[in-house]
């Protein structure tokens, strides 16, 4: 085995993981980390069948807790028995009943019913930040309110909650999405978690006691398979992973590809030409999902021992699923390391996974694209990046950046 140089918290990484993500795509598919105490797989295929094994386990939360530090344990314990409850942390059986009930609720007709909806929230934003004028921030005017007020209103959340759940959810984050311990991080996670099951508890409560509404929490209550319906508590937990898996993720879609477009004048103006074109819109999102889309990774756990190109995975082990090198990988689309918004198999891309656990708001995080980006070029025509090198968060899981400074 080759000897690899790879630490995913080196500056360099950060800022542009692909360089290190192709050397070990190539020289060590299947590769060791100690510095992350994992395994990290980088091919297109691997990662795909990784995401169908039924030998990679999604229930991560409960091992995780298991091995901390009993002052540790005790801080995350109430988080965790909460996310165990979210359908993305489980295998069959209990993710197949969470994801049909979910699946009732979080139909493609609730989803396309937001298009008029999303377009309001959208012109709304561009108003406000055409008013401000010169420099600011798409990152904070534009990326992140634009998928959180969406998902509020799917929920059925008065806007005016949308900034303490914010608040909450990004502390949470800190624990979902961030791998290294300290005891502090996890104390804010698991105050941010309390508030927020505290929040839709009373909010369900309510809206059980009502009856009717059109939104996804009342279609939730509703949801029945066979027999079988959501406990009042799971219920409270699929509102909070839609709450969470729906905004931080669409916000990075939404600046990471605006930042490539403004870094790409050929792709720009060809997009600027086409935008008239539903179907070359729906191709440049799904490039930008490949290209730079906001999931570095997903890690699973291994429920027995395998090997792996010629790798031994021991049971117990986490295996990181880099679906941002596999959305590279040249073995399947040809000059990778180019945004081509008319690539032809761009849609082949794993940004939301695959599987069972697909993305069930994959409809939706393409639909606020598509009908975002048309719209804040026709805005903007000298739309231009003020800062050519934002600063990049240093997840492991995501990618996306902190801020994104543009001259509108
Ligand atoms: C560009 C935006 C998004 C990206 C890149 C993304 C990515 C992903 C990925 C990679 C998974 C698979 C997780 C796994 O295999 O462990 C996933 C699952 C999920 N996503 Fe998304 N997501 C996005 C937007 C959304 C939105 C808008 C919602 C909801 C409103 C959402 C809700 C979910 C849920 C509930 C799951 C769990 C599905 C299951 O376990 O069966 N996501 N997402």
């Amino acid at each position: 085995m080759p000897d690899i140089a790879f630490d995913h918290q080196d500056p360099a990484f950060v800022a542009d993981p692909y360089p290190a993500l192709r050397r070990l795509q190539e020289q060590a598919p299947v590769f060791r980390s100690e510095r992350m105490g994992a395994w990290v797989v980088t091919r297109h295929a691997d990662v795909r069948a990784g995401f169908r094994d039924p030998r990679l386990s999604s229930d991560r939360i409960r091992p995780f807790v298991a091995q901390l530090q009993p002052a540790l344990k005790e801080i995350v314990l109430p988080l965790g028995e909460n996310l165990a409850l979210w359908a993305v942390f489980n295998d069959p059986p209990q993710h197949t009943r969470l994801r049909a009930l979910m699946g009732k609720a979080f139909t493609s007709r609730a989803v396309e019913s937001l298009r008029p909806r999303v377009a309001a929230i959208v012109d709304e934003l561009l108003d406000a930040m055409e008013k401000k004028g010169g420099e600011l921030d798409f990152h904070r005017d534009f990326a992140y309110p634009l998928p959180a007020t969406v998902i509020a209103d799917l929920l059925g959340v008065p806007r005016a909650d949308v900034d303490s759940l914010k608040k909450w959810s990004d502390d949470l984050a800190q624990f979902v999405l961030t791998s290294r311990a300290n005891p502090e991080k996890y104390r804010r996670a698991a105050a941010g978690m309390a508030e927020m099951t505290d929040y839709f508890d009373g909010f369900i409560r309510r809206r059980a006691a009502e009856g009717g509404g059109g939104d996804v929490t009342s279609a939730l209550l509703a949801a029945r398979e066979h027999d079988d319906r959501l406990s009042h508590e799971e219920i409270v937990a699929t509102a909070l992973l839609l709450l969470f898996a729906g905004h931080e993720t669409t916000t990075q879609l939404l600046a990471n590809g605006l930042y490539w477009l403004l870094r790409n004048p050929d792709a720009l103006a060809e997009l600027r030409a086409g935008l008239d074109d539903a179907r070359r819109v729906e191709n440049a999102v799904e490039e930008m999902l490949r290209f730079d889309g906001p999931s570095l990774s997903m890690v699973r756990v291994a429920a027995e021992a395998f090997e792996w190109h010629g790798r031994r995975i021991a049971k117990g082990d986490r295996v990181f699923l880099f679906q941002s090198a596999a959305n590279r990988d040249p073995r399947l689309f040809p000059d990778p390391d180019r945004f081509d918004l008319r690539r032809a198999n761009a849609g082949d891309h794993l940004a939301f996974g695959y599987g069972i656990h697909f993305c069930i708001g994959a409809p939706l995080a393409r639909l606020e694209a598509q009908v975002a980006f048309p719209r804040v070029l026709r805005r903007f025509p000298k739309l231009a990046l003020a800062d050519a090198h934002p600063p990049w968060s240093d997840s492991i899981l995501t990618r996306g950046m902190l801020e994104l400074r543009v001259r509108v």
